[in-house]
């Protein structure tokens, strides 16, 4: 794992130390999530938690198993510092990036619920050169049909300040327009960066939350976790 990769990396654990009260209202809406979800499986598996900066312990306490996909080894040791006593085992997890890594994390895990955290829209460690995300996310969403899942990933980022910055409820099949009208109701310009994710199981109910990530900078977050049969 590069120290200083985009997605993670020593520069993700400054952050994180650095703007950890800007971070708390998302790590807060992500609590709720997570109180939300309630796999029948008692194994887990986390993919890109980094040192499981929003991960509540009462949430991680409801497995008896929680192996842990995570190439930052940095990352790797504050979760374990973070969650002593808890039962983790952990995989630097490259090969998830994969075209075919999501078919074989299902295969791996067979009894296992996922949690991926807010890694969906983010370059991955591994993921090798025209990595094509809207046909690695089909095949993820293949891999795990029918099994517990669950992410919170982002859809988008800006600069631009919003007007709005919660958005409770649930929310059906939309177009991103509508996604951003929630958060800027005022409209006008917004430049920003597509993560590439929006779209993902459309008919599957989804919330969505503000992230701030530094004082000028937002990202739209959507919760999506696969609906229980
Ligand atoms: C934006 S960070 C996640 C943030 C973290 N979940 C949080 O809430 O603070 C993305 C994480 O994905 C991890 N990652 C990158 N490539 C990965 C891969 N191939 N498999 C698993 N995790 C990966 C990075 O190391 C990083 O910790």
């Amino acid at each position: 794992m590069p120290m200083l990769h985009p997605s993670g990396g020593l520069g993700y654990h400054l952050r994180a130390w650095r703007h950890r009260r800007l971070w708390a209202p998302f790590h807060a809406v992500v609590a709720q999530w997570l109180a939300g979800w309630q796999p029948a499986a008692r194994r887990l598996v986390l993919v890109g938690p980094s040192a499981g900066y929003a991960l509540p312990r009462a949430f991680l306490a409801g497995f008896t198993r929680i192996h842990v996909l995570e190439p930052d080894p940095v990352a790797r040791w504050l979760l374990t510092r973070r969650f002593a006593g808890m039962p983790l085992t952990f995989d630097a997890g490259r090969w998830f990036a994969r075209p075919h890594g999501a078919a074989e994390l299902a295969a791996r895990h067979a009894d296992a619920a996922f949690l991926f955290c807010n890694l969906l829209g983010q370059e991955l460690v591994g993921q090798p050169r025209g990595h094509d995300r809207a046909r690695w996310l089909t095949a993820l969403a293949q891999a795990l049909q029918g099994r517990p899942w669950a992410s919170w990933h982002e859809l988008v980022s800006t600069g631009t300040c919003p007007g709005v910055t919660s958005a409770a409820g649930w929310y059906g099949p939309a177009c991103l327009e509508d996604v951003l009208v929630l958060f800027w109701p005022q409209g006008g310009e917004l430049a920003l960066i597509d993560h590439a994710t929006f779209g993902m199981m459309p008919a599957w109910p989804r919330q969505y939350a503000l992230w701030r990530l530094s004082p000028a900078r937002w990202h739209v977050i959507e919760w999506l976790p696969a609906p229980q049969g």
